[in-house]
């Protein structure tokens, strides 16, 4: 792979993630409305005021390697989204909390494969300022995971003893 279609791959990546997380601070609103239980959803809103950095920092690392900052449609999340609303259009309560923390684990790893990527781009190109900035996000989506996935064998685990 030449060097100039490295860059282009991760401009792309870039793009496609400026595109995702300005998406996802409407998605985490949604979540965090949509959803009963307490703790799960102040960790949707809490993420969701992650996800603000998020931008601000994807504004940056454009910055970083003389790029304007642009979107670019990303279907991925676009049909994350459409499912979730048609789920949600049918379903409430319990159900719903716990579809809610599984949408929020696929946005996750989605995003996870995403920064991962472009911080190994940004690296192997010598952006190292921007490889840093964007590692940061990446470990903070690799934080909302976690608490995800804790959170939702916890809500299995009292489901079955409450049954
Ligand atoms: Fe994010
Ligand atoms: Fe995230």
């Amino acid at each position: 792979m030449t060097t100039e279609s490295t860059d282009e791959l991760l401009v792309q990546g870039l793009e496609e993630l400026y595109y995702t997380e300005q998406k996802l601070l409407d998605a985490l609103d949604t979540l965090a409305d949509q959803t009963d239980h307490e703790e799960v959803s102040q960790g949707f809103a809490e993420h969701r005021e992650e996800t603000e950095q998020h931008v601000e920092r994807l504004e940056k690392v454009f910055e970083e390697i003389g790029e304007e900052p642009q979107r670019r449609e990303e279907r991925v999340v676009d049909a994350l989204i459409q499912e979730h609303e048609a789920f949600a259009g049918e379903n409430d309560g319990e159900v719903l909390d716990r579809y809610n923390i599984s949408t929020g684990q696929k946005t996750e790893h989605y995003e996870i494969a995403m920064y991962g990527n472009v911080t190994s781009l940004a690296g192997k190109l010598g952006h190292d300022e921007a490889a840093d900035i964007l590692e940061e996000t990446l470990r903070e989506e690799e934080a909302a995971l976690d608490e995800l996935s804790e959170a939702g064998e916890q809500f299995d685990r009292q489901q079955v003893a409450g049954d």
